[in-house]
């Protein structure tokens, strides 16, 4: 059961993943409220949620920002699917895609900001899908991770139990973005393995 709830969480599919998603913009809430407190958003700014899942946090920033664009790519199309219906009442301003996070479907130099919430533990190249991130990105628009698990000792459990997921510590991800060209790349922890690490295109 945990394999499979794993496995969904990786790429969620049928039946089984659409619930994945709906109970993953529950829980996910609190990472999600808290990575908007210390790396907050600015209303007008247009926002790209990479592994966008339910469209939770699409649906958290187009509340609260009026004036800000915020898209959304996932290549689950569970997740596309679930998310599209969530934002419904924004489509004029949110377009989900199915697309893979390692060539994003995006022109250069489209976004302010990008947002990815517990999906980069599953890119096959975390490198590579930092670098679209940034080709995507305006020249000083700034990038967001955040992620519940950074315990490398936990990440056996899991990683063993989900092929293809790997749990990284937030000196993993600020080095990541480091070598995808981001420059002012900062760490921030709470609950012990929460962590957000940001990061600014030059
Ligand atoms: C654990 S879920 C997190 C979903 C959402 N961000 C949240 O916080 O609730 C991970 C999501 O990343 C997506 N994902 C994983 N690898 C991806 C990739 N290479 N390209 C696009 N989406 C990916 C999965 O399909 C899944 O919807």
């Amino acid at each position: 059961m945990l394999k499979k709830f794993l496995k969904n969480c990786k790429k969620p599919e049928g039946k089984f993943g659409k619930w994945v998603v709906s109970a993953m913009n529950k829980g996910h809430a609190p990472l999600a409220l808290w990575a908007f407190e210390v790396c907050p958003l600015k209303d007008g700014e247009s926002v790209l949620d990479v592994g966008c899942g339910g469209g939770g946090n699409l649906v958290r920033i187009l509340e609260r920002f009026p004036q800000s664009r915020a898209d959304g790519i996932d290549y689950s199309e569970e997740s596309v699917a679930c998310s599209r219906k969530a934002t419904k009442k924004y489509a004029d301003r949110c377009g989900i895609l199915c697309g893979d996070a390692m060539r994003l479907p995006y022109r250069e130099e489209t976004y302010d900001r990008a947002v990815s919430f517990e999906s980069i533990y599953f890119w096959p190249d975390p490198v590579r899908g930092l670098k679209e991130i940034y080709r995507v990105l305006k020249k000083g628009g700034k990038v967001m991770l955040a992620s519940e698990m950074t315990d490398p000792e936990k990440g056996k459990f899991w990683a063993k139990r989900c092929e293809g997921m790997t749990i990284y510590t937030e000196e993993q991800l600020a080095a990541f973005l480091g070598k995808a060209g981001f420059s002012d790349v900062k760490i921030h922890k709470t609950r012990k393995v929460w962590c957000v690490v940001e990061g600014i295109k030059p």
